[in-house]
């Protein structure tokens, strides 16, 4: 698995290039089974040609393993077009090398236990709220009400917005360019990416807005923003407004759309699955229900992470990752060449038969001690990535989970309401056709 002469010689992997320009881009967004049926014909590594470039698709942990080992020296981050202009050039996701691995170091102080512990009794009271709502409601489409909920606490905890009209409008505004983000790149006013690119310059002109507000405060924040703001380099310079607003758009970004994603999935086989919800209060009742959550106590609730996990595994809210191959490699006795762009994916590598037998099943035991089916191989569980790009926000999403869980399991029951699509549409994140239409109450 390195480069070398021979490797010059080996086959490029099997598979189809599609239409000239367009390659297999349509069928890759607008087919949900399209992994599937081509790794059925080719196997787990495989060519395509998608958003414009020549591309290796990867799935499988031996396969994940090759790629985040090599991070950096074979391949370097790149996103489809469309995506990589919609984040800016200064945003996290699209830096490489050291600069990459010095802002990671910064902005990974936002997220270190200490810094967890401190959002949790605001994480709590913004649940609170918003369940509150919910059962005032009675019935709703919960998809766009996690999706506010997960906008709050990334916006109140990471950069310290107001609740209230701001967050909302914002919200708003991100749905538009979050459509956009894997689109044809066309720049037109009626095009996905056109209007995305509109809301992108919104979008900054508001996080600019909230940066100068917080230069002009007296006291430091120990936020994610505060973070960002006090950072200096070697030469004391701090961060440019462009890169600060880049870099918030970022967090704003991937600290929602996955987390509500991951939220509807739970509520979603939650519902389907009466059995886990009743172990899941029964672990409530052994662990104790007192008022505040602490992270100690997340430790003895062992059942609830096993859930989460299944949750991941199932509808991983990332689908896959991108990188550009930057120096020409082998793996698996194929060619893989400089200048094409790799696809890792996730949701195959968990739906991998040999690892997690009946995969399409919700059991949330096969993470109990004594199945413990991801252990068996290194990096066959991948819902946050892994190696130096592995996600950020991995811990803090993960809180999320555990303490939007633990309540609505504790105190409120939710039935799905008749005739709904529940498919799951996968762009930009995986959702159910109708948004997840439910009856919401709280439990006797
Ligand atoms: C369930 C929720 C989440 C999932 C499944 C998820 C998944 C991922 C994955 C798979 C990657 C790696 C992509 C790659 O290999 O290129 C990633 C990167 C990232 N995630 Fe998350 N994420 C979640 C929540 C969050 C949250 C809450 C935040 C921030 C508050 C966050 C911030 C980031 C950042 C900044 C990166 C880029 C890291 C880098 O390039 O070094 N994510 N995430």
């Amino acid at each position: 698995m390195t480069t070398t002469d021979t490797s010059r010689s080996l086959p490029l992997p099997p598979g189809s290039f599609g239409w000239p320009i367009i390659g297999e881009t349509i069928s890759f967004l607008r087919d949900r089974d399209f992994n599937q049926k081509r790794q059925k014909k080719y196997g787990s590594v495989y060519r395509s040609h998608i958003f414009g470039q020549p591309t290796v698709m990867l799935s499988g942990s031996e396969a994940n393993r090759f790629l985040f080992t090599h991070d950096n020296s074979y391949f370097a981050a790149t996103w489809p077009y469309s995506t990589r202009t919609l984040l800016g050039s200064l945003s996290l996701a699209t830096q490489s090398g050291t600069l990459h691995q010095q802002r990671r170091r910064l902005m990974a102080q936002a997220f270190v236990p200490k810094a967890l512990a401190g959002y949790l009794p605001r994480m709590e009271k913004i649940t609170h709220q918003y369940l509150a709502k919910w059962e005032e409601w009675g019935e709703m489409t919960w998809y766009p009400q996690l999706r506010n909920y997960t906008f709050d606490i990334a916006s109140i905890l990471l950069i310290g917005t107001e609740t209230g009209s701001e967050t909302a409008a914002l919200s708003q505004i991100f749905q538009t360019w979050t459509e956009g983000l894997f689109s044809i790149p066309l720049n037109l006013p009626w095009s996905r990416f056109g209007k995305a690119m509109r809301c992108r310059q919104l979008l900054l002109d508001k996080i600019e807005e909230i940066v100068r507000r917080r230069q002009q405060e007296n006291t430091p924040r120990n936020d994610a923003l505060g973070l960002l703001l006090e950072a200096r380099d070697e030469e004391g310079n701090g961060l440019t407004l462009e890169e600060l607003k880049d870099q918030v758009l970022l967090l704003l970004f991937a600290g929602h759309e996955t987390v509500t994603s991951s939220l509807a999935s739970l509520c979603l086989l939650l519902a389907q699955h009466p059995e886990a919800i009743a172990k899941l209060r029964e672990e409530q009742q052994q662990v104790g229900c007192s008022d505040s959550l602490t992270m100690d106590l997340f430790k003895q609730m062992t059942y609830l992470e096993q859930v989460v996990k299944e949750v991941l595994r199932k509808v991983p809210p990332v689908g896959g990752g991108f990188r550009r191959v930057v120096n020409s490699c082998e793996f698996n006795d194929y060619r893989i060449p400089e200048g094409w762009m790799i696809l890792y994916q996730i949701n195959q590598t968990h739906q991998d038969e040999a690892v997690y037998p009946h995969p399409e099943e919700f059991d949330p035991d096969r993470f109990g001690a004594d199945r413990a089916e991801d252990k068996q191989k290194p990096f066959s569980f991948v819902p946050f990535g892994g190696g130096v790009r592995e996600c950020l926000g991995k811990a803090f999403a993960l809180l999320v989970m555990r303490v939007f869980a633990t309540h609505l399991v504790r105190n409120y029951r939710w039935e799905l309401l008749p005739d709904q699509d529940l498919e799951l549409v996968t762009v930009p994140t995986p959702h159910p056709r109708d948004g997840l239409r439910v009856r919401f109450r709280r439990r006797d």
